[in-house]
């Protein structure tokens, strides 16, 4: 059985898996309910001055028959007492010594008020603190959250305050909603941060109801923009992660978070550089039990990638996402039907003619009824000569290997971009400067 446990900032948890702060880790007795049922972390709901909450609070998303492919809130941090939370830290940790419970704050941008929340929280014995400086709705409006993460100075300031007394790990929550999310990381690197966490929530407005005319969620025919999360953040959030990890700068331990709902969720955060993987949404969706198939699917997948550590997966990805100017011109496929498996429905050929570079060519239409087994389906065919490579017909045909798309040997030897223009006497490089004064790039 390979080693699920990981090393996050010198704090072993058992394994990758930590509920994100959020509803599912609301209380002491849900905290349990999940170490119980095999998470290696979690992430406290917010603490703070108390709020008090709307009704109603989260809107959805749903795609044809999946439900809540997206979920949308508006809720607050922790409604209850700071004393409450700490003191059912305390009891957590003492049934749980093993697993990891990271205090999530969020104060007015007070130099003291910091100073005191972080005291309490270590004196609670969590064994990491997380700084919500990512929540994009209500508490932002209250110069908490998002308004601090979306200004480096802030970020870089209020992580040194924690700093000045924090005895344990600090992580900081970063928001997605800036332009580069690297940047605010570097920041919060900068104010001493020991790791970064992200993502929060997307600013968003889900919807509205086209009877009532009142936006989802509503709050009495009102509504407000919200955070956006759950399995359609997800690609998203493994840029953000990747572009963090990549930093050349930044440096430090990162939890991936956004639409993680399984074993293969969490194994692509960590492939591209994150060391444990948050879930809030999947577990609101599922109930704690998901975490059963992510252990086991994790451990299978070591076994076969002959891997002994879980941590043997952090940022083994990495590398292989590079710039577009560094990928290979000359390499080249070709998309290719399996006549057995093709349905006939003809699908690829309208997506290559009407949204691609019209290289498939559609058979005749049969007369006849299929069904009889006696009328030849008619299977499109590829022009590949023409064909670009662009995956659009594989990724629109509903068969399953049926289009494969197969390497070309053009006998060419790689060529990047970067390494065009360098063999052009060209900069690689756009000179925005010489766009801005002279309407052209250098090199143009
Ligand atoms: C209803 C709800 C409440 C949340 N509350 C908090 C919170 O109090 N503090 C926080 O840092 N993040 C909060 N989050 C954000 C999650 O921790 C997480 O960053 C986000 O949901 C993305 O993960 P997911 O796609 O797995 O849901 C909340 C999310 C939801 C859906
Ligand atoms: S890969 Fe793209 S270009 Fe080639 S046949 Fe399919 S849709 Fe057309
Ligand atoms: S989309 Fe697939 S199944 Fe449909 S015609 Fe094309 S190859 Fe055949």
């Amino acid at each position: 059985m390979p080693d699920l446990s990981i090393n996050f900032c010198g704090v072993r948890s058992p394994n990758p898996f930590w509920l994100a702060s959020g509803p599912p880790t609301n209380t002491g007795y849900q905290v349990m309910k999940a170490f119980d049922a095999g998470w290696g972390g979690a992430v406290w709901k917010t603490i703070g001055e108390p709020i008090i909450n709307t009704a109603s609070r989260y809107g959805s998303i749903d795609y044809k028959n999946e439900r809540m492919i997206g979920l949308n809130n508006i809720e607050l941090i922790s409604d209850r007492p700071m004393e409450t939370n700490f003191r059912e830290i305390s009891e957590v940790k003492k049934r749980f010594p093993q697993n990891t419970v990271i205090a999530s704050l969020m104060v007015e941008s007070k130099r003291e008020t910091w100073h005191e929340i972080v005291r309490r929280a270590q004196d609670s014995g969590a064994d990491l603190l997380e700084l919500n400086f990512g929540c994009p709705h209500g508490m932002s409006e209250r110069g908490m959250g998002a308004a601090v993460g979306q200004v480096p100075e802030y970020t870089t300031l209020i992580t040194g305050w924690v700093k000045e007394v924090a005895t344990i790990p600090v992580i900081v929550k970063l928001t997605p909603n800036v332009t580069d999310v690297a940047h605010m990381a570097w920041a919060a690197r900068q104010g001493a941060a020991d790791a970064v966490s992200l993502v929060n929530t997307f600013n968003s407005i889900v919807g509205v109801d086209l009877d009532t005319l009142a936006p989802r969620p509503s709050v009495g025919g009102y509504g407000s923009h919200g955070g956006y999360c759950g399995p359609s953040v997800k690609p998203i959030a493994l840029h953000m992660v990747s572009s963090v990890a990549k930093h050349p700068k930044v440096g430090i331990p990162i939890s991936g978070i956004g639409g993680a709902g399984n074993w293969r969720d969490a194994v692509e955060f960590m492939l591209l550089g994150a060391t444990s993987v948050q879930v809030c949404t999947a577990a609101m969706h599922y109930g704690f039990r998901i975490v059963e198939d992510m252990i086991d699917g994790l451990a299978q997948y070591l076994d076969e990638k002959r891997l002994n550590s879980a941590m043997d997966l952090v940022g083994r990805s990495a590398e292989r996402i590079r710039d577009w100017g560094d990928l290979d011109l000359n390499y080249k496929i070709v998309a290719r039907i399996d006549p057995e498996l093709c349905i006939g429905c003809n699908l690829c050929y309208i997506a290559c003619e009407d949204g691609a570079h019209q290289c498939i060519t559609a058979a005749e239409r049969p007369r006849g009824d299929l069904r009889d087994g006696e009328i030849a389906k008619h299977v499109p065919r590829i022009l590949e000569d023409e064909c670009v490579g662009c995956n659009l017909c594989a990724l629109v045909c509903p068969v399953p290997g049926c289009i494969t798309m197969q390497q070309i040997d053009t006998g060419r030897p790689n060529m990047s971009w970067r390494e065009l223009q360098e063999a052009r006497g060209r900069s690689p490089q756009c000179n925005v400067e010489d766009l801005l004064t002279k309407g052209t790039a250098a090199g143009d």
